[in-house]
């Protein structure tokens, strides 16, 4: 490429990177993803790199932020609000951990990090004179930023007065402003779905001149560093967050140290893993030098220190085309429209199919077929269309159409109570619900059957093998014409008939779980399967309308965490002949183990146990499982029935209750004697 046409080349990428810069910082309504906004950055870097006397104008890559808006009036940082420098990967973490032993010289040996979440929100820099919010500021351009004190005094999280002891008279405290997935998601549906991403309603809820809107808005804060301390510092960065802590300031409650990079991969590797249950979006971690005298010998090059670098994430989202919507049948009847869409690599894994979740969601966003969108994959979670980003353009097709009728037996499709799933109604008809329920009883989570993975159940049910459940415990009739079904043999089949034998020991938790009835996950199936004194009260308690049925269904309702809709559910499901006969098959092909049988014999063994106030020495939690390894049935409310109380710190009306009602109550201590019986 010659000269001219580079900086032809370089012009338009910079106009390109400032157009998507100005979107991003200053109007809070990105048009393209993070991995196509890097994947430009890059392609600048590399051809301005090739020619360095090339004299670019407004260079996106000497300018951080966006510029300060005119709303608000401007404010000189302090100190300056720095960059961060990014890692890539273990080469780069190791050229980083190589800078920072050449600049120091080889007497260090043991070097320590503090690793923390890059948080994808809005950076803050906090001044406090003795103690005081004196003066919020956004980082604006690194130098100058907008002042926003009085939207920020509208931030719960954030203290105006620092409590306890030690405290500066001057203190700049640097973090993130941020809004949690959920708390977005709930933002969003209440306005038109005006943002495309947390960050995005973050800006937009905290830059606002009506204080009150901002007010109403769940922000959160989370310090990640700070400006000036004027006195009392402290010696490294992991103590001066603890200190923070003390005064009352957010700090990551993810805040580690580590000691190597082999380390710092381990968090990373571990963290990356976890970042779904993180309940705000972070696009990597950010590692700093912990003592805080060889950070300022480190200083830093350009706008970013030399003591820190963000590892990100490997990109998760990306931008793709959707050929059709599809529609798929869940084993509940739930209608899910999925995109199919042109494969596209997110993050090292071919991507070809997208949830749309449901009708709503496609209106909400108004996804239509043929339309630009962003997909993103996290972990092993399925991928998701999260934004179209042609919103505007002409031509686009007609809105896609809720079916009126289930496209694969053709039952008519019944709105929810909730009215956002939508159901087709041929429960016991609908081979896309049966099929489903078939995957899910031989399913990991359930009866966990190897050798009979969805493959294989489509292929059985589609030959007539299999129809119900308790039709895979008679597969082993059929070797002569299962074994000449493509893709089986002899060996296949008898392992298959061995993988099902030994699964025949079947918990009646699991078993209740695995029947796959709506609302009764694992956790509510071991609810409801606990107050089965044995089997022979479970065979007989099929029958509804039994006394045995009526009281146990009634003790249900005392089970801590299992609710209505979830017991309604399960009696619902009794209530059709064709079910109830099905478990009387199942009890007979299998050995069901009433969980009862497995407990361990205790003082508290069959007595109704409820927690109150909260322990010290263990979550409640963990207090629940060991309750329910001794035998005991962890109650939600109090009544004559229930049979200990016992009752931690800051115990309130259930300990008042239990006193009137002459309920035995024991203490913490009391408590932990039993527990470790
Ligand atoms: S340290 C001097 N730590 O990322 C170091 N920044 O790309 C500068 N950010 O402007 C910041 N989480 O808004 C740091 N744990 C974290 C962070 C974090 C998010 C943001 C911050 C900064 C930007 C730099």
């Amino acid at each position: 490429m010659n000269i001219k046409n580079k900086k032809l080349k370089i012009d338009k990428i910079v106009e390109e990177i400032n157009f998507h810069n100005n979107l991003y910082y200053n109007e809070d309504r990105p048009k393209i993803s993070d991995a196509n906004y890097d994947k430009l950055i890059s392609e600048l870097r590399i051809l301005i790199k090739d020619s360095p006397d090339l004299k670019i104008e407004n260079n996106p890559l000497e300018n951080i932020g966006g510029k300060a808006g005119e709303k608000f009036s401007k404010f000189t940082h302090l100190s300056p609000m720095l960059s961060l420098d990014n890692a890539m990967d273990r080469a780069d973490l190791l050229n980083f951990e190589k800078r920072l032993y050449n600049f120091l010289g080889s007497s260090f040996d043991d070097l320590e990090f503090c690793i923390e979440p890059k948080i994808d929100g809005l950076s803050a820099n906090l001044i406090y004179k003795n103690g005081n919010l004196n003066l919020a500021a956004t980082r604006g351009n690194g130098k100058i930023g907008e002042v926003i004190t009085s939207n920020v005094l509208t931030i719960k999280e954030i203290p105006r007065n620092l409590k306890g002891t030690s405290i500066p008279n001057l203190l700049e405290v640097r973090g993130e402003i941020f809004i949690t997935r959920a708390d977005f998601e709930k933002l969003n549906s209440k306005n038109n779905n005006q943002f495309a991403n947390p960050r995005n309603a973050a800006a937009g809820s905290l830059r606002q001149l009506d204080l009150s809107i901002t007010a109403k808005r769940p922000l959160k804060f989370i310090a990640h560093g700070f400006g000036i301390i004027n006195e009392k510092r402290k010696k490294t960065y992991f103590e001066q967050m603890q200190q923070f802590k003390k005064w009352g300031i957010p700090i990551s409650p993810l805040l580690k140290r580590a000691m190597s990079i082999n380390e710092l991969m381990q968090i990373y590797n571990e963290t990356a893993s976890k970042r779904i249950d993180i309940p705000y979006d972070i696009d990597g971690l950010v590692y700093k030098i912990n003592d805080l005298s060889l950070q300022d010998r480190l200083g830093f090059i350009g706008k970013a220190p030399r003591w820190a670098v963000a590892h990100k994430f490997e990109s998760e989202s990306a931008e793709t085309q959707i050929e059709k919507i599809d529609i798929q049948i869940g084993r509940t009847g739930s209608v899910t429209p999925v995109a199919r869409l042109k494969s596209i690599n997110i993050g090292g894994v071919i991507v070809s199919n997208a949830t749309l979740h449901n009708f709503d969601e496609i209106d909400k966003k108004d996804v239509r077929v043929g339309d630009t969108v962003v997909v993103e994959r996290a972990g092993d979670v399925i991928p998701h269309v999260i934004e179209v980003l042609n919103k505007g353009k002409k031509n686009r097709p007609q809105p896609f159409q809720r079916p009126k009728k289930c496209p694969i037996c053709k039952s008519i499709i019944l709105i929810d109570e909730d009215e956002v799933v939508i159901r087709c109604s041929g429960t016991y008809i609908c081979e896309a619900q049966i099929i489903g329920r078939l995957k899910h009883y031989v399913s990991r989570g359930a009866l966990d059957i190897d050798g009979l993975g969805d493959k294989q159940v489509n292929l059985l049910y589609k030959n007539n093998f299999i129809r119900q459940y308790s039709d895979i415990y008679s597969l082993y009739e059929k070797k002569d014409t299962i074994c000449p079904l493509e893709g089986w043999g002899e060996l296949s089949f008898n392992n298959l008939i061995k993988a099902i034998n030994d699964k025949k020991d079947i918990p009646l938790s699991k078993l209740i779980y695995a029947l796959g009835i709506r609302f009764v996950g694992e956790k509510n199936a071991k609810a409801i399967s606990s107050v089965y004194e044995n089997l022979s009260d479970f065979k007989k308690a099929i029958d509804i309308n039994t006394e045995l049925s009526i009281r146990i269904r009634e003790s249900m309702n005392d089970i801590d965490g299992l609710g209505p809709k979830a017991i309604d559910s399960f009696y619902e499901y009794l209530e059709h002949k064709g079910n109830k006969e099905e478990i009387l098959r199942l009890i007979k092909c299998c050995n069901i183990l009433v969980d009862k049988e497995n407990i361990q014999e205790s003082s508290i063994t069959g007595k109704k146990i409820l927690f109150t106030g909260s322990l010290e020495s263990m979550s409640r939690a963990e207090a629940k499982s060991i309750a329910e390894k001794l035998g005991a049935n962890v109650v939600s409310s109090i009544s004559h029935s229930t049979d200990i109380l016992v009752s931690g710190e800051k115990s309130g009306s259930k300990l008042k209750k239990a006193q009137e009602l002459g309920i035995k109550v024991i203490d913490e201590s009391e408590w932990i004697t039993i527990s470790k019986i």
